[in-house]
């Protein structure tokens, strides 16, 4: 079987929790995903980010800190596994990491080896620290991939150097199955104060067009992890955070372009908003549609804009979205979409069906500012 086959699904402790996470809150979110049912609709990778390091052992051997994960990560391994989830993990491709723990260069077999032992199943391998020359960062994301390649144990390779050196076209070669296309996503519809602060907006509107030739399954594009349900709290978060609509379209749009769904609030507690739109199966089924192809931007009005991706089977999910301050209508045309006869169409937010549609009808979306409405289209 491809080692993600379709984009990977879960959670990560980044945007919410930063450098403050822990044994204790780490099992606790294992045990949400089960009891939520996010597990069972494919949220399956618990991912530990920046800060669960301590230091290096005598021989080398990398270590957590004993003080937040008192027991190690082995241990914490096998309770992520015996729930029926998978382990994640964080290094960096330098001597150091981003928030300034130990890196991997240049110990690339011990910590690939030391991670195998533990249980880890996918590794995210940052760059902060690292020379911004491509020829240094291929050779770095490079013999990492060999290193885990090494173990015989198949670890998601995440390589997250943001887009600078045009991952798109090298990291798949190197062993990666999906890279960071972005600088950190931030709480907020608009970019924030900060260059290093981009929104949901230009992420995903602006950042991904033209990269879904490079998608497929087992190697994806990565707009960064989701905000959606953060409401202004956490690590990576402002005031206000985004409203419902905007969430909504942030998921949306992820599940269109293929995105890995790693979730970023803290799911112990979820408003009944957030849960509506995390485990919706319908989004997540377009998402993880084994054709893998990666959705595009077909047609746009101003700051209107629609989206297809191909699915399975001919079938074919459909987004529009309202990028602007004011409510907008958009009829879509098979003519847009580029094509032809009957199809079925379902509503995957209202949930129902609208009934067969044909080139002589339009679907009229009314949208709300910043909100979207998706479809899934099955010839009839
Ligand atoms: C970088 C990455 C983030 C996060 C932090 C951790 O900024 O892009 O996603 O992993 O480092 O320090």
């Amino acid at each position: 079987m491809t080692l993600a086959g379709t984009p990977p699904m879960g959670w990560n402790s980044w945007n919410t929790f930063g450098r403050n996470i822990n044994e204790s809150l780490i099992k606790e979110i294992a045990d949400t995903l089960v009891e939520s049912g996010l597990r069972d609709l494919g949220y399956v990778y618990l991912n530990l980010d920046d800060h669960w390091h301590g230091g290096r052992a005598e021989d080398g051997r990398p270590q957590p800190n004993f003080e937040k994960f008192p027991n190690g990560l082995k241990v914490l391994g096998d309770y992520i596994h015996e729930r029926g989830l998978k382990f994640g993990i964080y290094s960096d491709a330098a001597d150091n990491t981003c928030g300034g723990e130990f890196g991997s260069l240049g110990y690339e077999e011990i910590d690939a080896q030391t991670w195998a032992e533990w249980g880890v199943d996918y590794l995210k391998y940052d760059y902060c620290h690292a020379p911004l020359d491509r020829g240094t960062a291929i050779a770095r994301y490079r013999k990492m991939g060999q290193a885990l390649r090494a173990t015989g144990r198949p670890i998601v390779y995440s390589v997250c150097e943001w887009g600078d050196r045009q991952p798109w076209l090298w990291a798949r070669e190197v062993g990666a199955n999906l890279w960071r296309t972005s600088g950190d996503i931030w709480d907020g519809w608009e970019d924030g104060p900060n260059h290093w602060q981009l929104g949901i907006d230009r992420i995903g509107f602006e950042i991904q067009r033209g990269l879904e030739r490079y998608a497929g399954p087992g190697h994806w594009n990565d707009p960064d992890m989701l905000i959606v349900g953060m409401g202004g709290s956490g690590n990576v978060s402002h005031q206000n955070g985004c409203s419902y609509h905007e969430y909504r379209s942030h998921f949306s749009l992820w599940s269109l372009l293929a995105a890995p769904l790693l979730i970023g609030c803290d799911i112990r507690n979820m408003s009944a908003d957030t849960r509506e739109i995390l485990t919706n199966a319908e989004v997540i089924a377009l998402n993880q549609d084994s054709l893998g192809q990666q959705g595009y931007r077909v047609f746009h009005a101003g700051k209107v804009e629609l989206f297809k991706k191909p699915l399975l089977f001919g079938e074919l999910g459909v987004g529009v979205f309202n990028r602007r301050n004011e409510a907008q209508t958009l009829r879509v045309h098979w003519s847009d979409l580029g094509i032809q006869g009957a199809y079925q169409v379902r509503d995957l937010w209202a949930h129902t069906d609208m009934g067969v549609f044909d080139e002589g009808q339009a679907l009229v979306a009314e949208l709300e500012p910043h909100a979207c409405a998706i479809y899934r289209l099955s010839p009839a």
